[in-house]
C-alpha cells in the first residue's frame, strides 16, 4: 500500500465518498485568468510581497521583462529602466531577445533584473539563468519568480509554456550559477492556495492568513533573490 505522510491538519478527514465538494464539484474552473478578472491573483500576492520586501534591490540600472510595472512600483533610485520582450516591436520594449541566447545584451549591465513569471516559457531554462547572471553587474541582484502548481495556458503564451517548478529544482537551477550564500529561494503556497489559484479565484476570495501558511507539497510559486559576486 502507498505510504502517506501524516496530514498536517489533525482534523479527521470525511469518510471516503462523503466529501462535501459544494461549489467546487465542477470540472471547469470558476475563471481562466489566474484571478486577474476578479481582483489580485493569488500567485501575485506572493510575488508582489516578495518584490516589496526586496524593493531596495530595485535601483540603478534595472531590466524587467515585458513592461516596467514592478520597476516603477517598487524601484527607488532607478537610473535606467530597460524592458526586454521576446517579440520584436512590443510597445515599450527597449530590447528584444531570447534570454536563452542573448549575446547582444552586454555583460555586467544591470544592477537588478526583475524576472517574474518568465522562465516557464523558455525551453533552455538553464541557459537563460546563465544569461541573467552574465548581464548582472557585480553585486547586482536577480529578483525572479516562477510558477509551481498552476494553470498552464493563457490566451497569449500557451504555445510556449514549458515548465512548472518546485523550490527544490529552482535551488539547483540557480545554484549552478550563483553561489549558495548569495542565493535565497523560497516556495509559497498550500493546498487551499493551490485549489483557489487553479480555480482562478483571487486573494480577496480567501483570507490572507490562509495564504501565509506554507506547505512544501503544494507550492504555487517560487521566488528567488540571487546576487552576483
Ligand atoms: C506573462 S509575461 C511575464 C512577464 C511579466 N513581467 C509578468 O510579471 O507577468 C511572459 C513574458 O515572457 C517573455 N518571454 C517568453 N519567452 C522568452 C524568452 N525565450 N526570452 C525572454 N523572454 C521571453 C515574453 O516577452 C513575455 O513578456
Amino acid at each position: 500500500m502507498l505510504q502517506c505522510w501524516l496530514a498536517h491538519d489533525e482534523r479527521t478527514p470525511p469518510a471516503v465518498g462523503a466529501v462535501q465538494f459544494g461549489e467546487l464539484r465542477r470540472a471547469r474552473p470558476f475563471g481562466q485568468c489566474y484571478g486577474f478578472d476578479r481582483a489580485q491573483p493569488i500567485d501575485r500576492y506572493y510575488i508582489e510581497r516578495f518584490l516589496e520586501s526586496h524593493a531596495a534591490d530595485i535601483r540603478g540600472r534595472v531590466l524587467e521583462i515585458e513592461d516596467d510595472r514592478y520597476t516603477r512600483r517598487f524601484g527607488t533610485g532607478v537610473t535606467r529602466s530597460d524592458v526586454l520582450h521576446f517579440n520584436a516591436d512590443h510597445p515599450g520594449a527597449t530590447l528584444q531577445g531570447d534570454l536563452a541566447d542573448a549575446p547582444h545584451i552586454a555583460s555586467n549591465s544591470y544592477d537588478c533584473v526583475v524576472l517574474t513569471q518568465t522562465l516557464q516559457y523558455i525551453y533552455d531554462v538553464a541557459a537563460a539563468v546563465v544569461t541573467v547572471a552574465r548581464i548582472c553587474a557585480p553585486g547586482g541582484v536577480v529578483l525572479a519568480s516562477v510558477p509551481g502548481i498552476s494553470r498552464t495556458s493563457d490566451a497569449q503564451w500557451s504555445e510556449t509554456w514549458m515548465w512548472n517548478f518546485t523550490s527544490r529544482g529552482v535551488r539547483r537551477l540557480f545554484g549552478g550559477v550563483f553561489k549558495s550564500d548569495a542565493l535565497n529561494v523560497r516556495g509559497h503556497g498550500n493546498v487551499l492556495a493551490a485549489t483557489a489559484f487553479l480555480h482562478g479565484l483571487a486573494v480577496e476570495d480567501v483570507d490572507v492568513k490562509e495564504l501565509d501558511q506554507y506547505d512544501e507539497g503544494y507550492e504555487i510559486c517560487t521566488t528567488v533573490r540571487a546576487q552576483k559576486n
